[in-house]
Parts: structure tokens; C-alpha cells; sequence
């Protein structure tokens, strides 16, 4: 029998790490900046700048962790079940659903609404409440999920669709600490 997954492969505990490393990372940086500002003290006092500057970060980190994933995934062993039309049709039908909710929900949320501006004190006027916020609780990670299936799918590799798994549960995670604080924050709001 083949292997479903290939372990000694370096590559793929590589995009474990970046798929693990960036929501704990922008989770703990956000955090710092709400109770001691340091974003803003490093862009000299401005919290858009700030804010502008961890958005290229995490914006960096997401496109160096997308590519150690492909990387991984073309290096791992792919399953005769997946290599089929059907699963290449799925792929391409979340790829294209997936960046829908992504952008969508980036547009709707501007730079600043998407990349946690609300830790640096730029609140959103209003909650935004059109597509795609009336599909899906939380598009951009929701969106992100489906891509990361997509690839999992279009490569047609198990590893793929363990990594997918792990992406969503590591969201989740994300979500469970991020709610809470934004809510909090606006419920300072004056
Ligand atoms: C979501 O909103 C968009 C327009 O903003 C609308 O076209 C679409 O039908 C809505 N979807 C649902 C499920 O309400």
C-alpha cells in the first residue's frame, strides 16, 4: 500500500508551522498594540500607519504560508480517489467561491476593518451587514478555509485535506480569542 502522507518530507511540517504561526502571531502583535500601542509608537505615533504596516505583514506572511503549503503539497503523495474530474471541479468551484468571500469581505471592510484596526482604535462606523457577511459569519477565514480544500483538492493529496483540517481548526482557535476582544472593544466605544 502507499503511503497517505509522507512525514519525512520537511516541506510539509514547514507549512505546518506557517499555518500554526500566523493567526498566534497576529493574535499576540494586535494584542500588544491594544494595551501598549507599540505599532503605533513604532510608526511614530500614527495608528493607520500602524495598522498599514502589520496589514503588509500579515498580508506577507499569508502569501510566504500559501506557498510553503503548495510547496508541501507537491512534494506529498496524491490518492487515486482524488485524481478524478469530479474532485478537480470541486477544487476549482471553492477556489473561486473561497477568493469570493475573501475579497468580498475585504472590500467591504477596507485595509483597516480587515486587519484588525479595531486593536489600534480605528472602529468601523457601523457593523457591516451586506454580502458577504450575509452568507457567512466570518468570510475571510471561512473563504480562506475553502482555498486551502481547494488546493488540498486540485493537487489531489490526503496531506492536503489534513492541513485544510488543521487551517480550520486553527481559525477557530483564532476566533474563540478574537470575538470576545472585539466585542469588548466596541462595547467601549464612547
Ligand atoms: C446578500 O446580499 C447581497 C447584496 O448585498 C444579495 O444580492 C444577496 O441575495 C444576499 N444573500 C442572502 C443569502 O441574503
Amino acid at each position: 500500500m502507499s503511503k497517505l502522507i509522507d512525514l519525512d518530507k520537511p516541506s510539509l511540517w514547514y507549512a505546518l508551522a506557517a499555518i500554526l504561526f500566523n493567526p498566534t502571531f497576529w493574535n499576540i502583535v494586535a494584542r500588544q498594540e491594544y494595551h501598549n500601542k507599540i505599532l503605533t509608537k513604532l510608526a511614530g505615533g500614527n495608528p493607520y500607519k500602524g495598522c498599514y504596516g502589520l496589514a503588509i505583514t500579515i498580508f506577507s506572511l499569508g502569501i510566504f504560508r500559501d506557498y510553503l503549503y503548495s510547496h508541501a503539497l507537491g512534494e506529498q503523495p496524491v490518492h487515486p480517489l482524488l485524481q478524478t474530474d469530479l474532485v478537480k471541479l470541486i477544487a476549482i468551484g471553492l477556489f473561486v467561491a473561497g477568493n469570493t468571500l475573501v475579497l468580498s469581505s475585504m472590500y467591504a471592510l477596507g485595509v483597516t476593518g480587515t486587519y484588525l484596526g479595531d486593536y489600534f482604535g480605528i472602529l468601523m462606523d457601523h457593523r457591516v451587514t451586506g454580502f458577504p457577511f450575509n452568507v457567512s459569519n466570518n468570510p475571510m477565514y471561512q473563504g480562506s478555509t475553502m482555498v486551502f480544500l481547494a488546493s488540498a483538492l486540485w493537487y489531489g493529496t490526503p496531506a492536503g485535506i489534513i492541513l485544510t483540517a488543521i487551517v480550520y481548526c486553527a481559525y477557530n482557535v483564532a476566533l474563540r480569542f478574537e470575538e470576545p476582544f472585539t466585542a469588548m472593544i466596541y462595547s467601549k466605544r464612547k
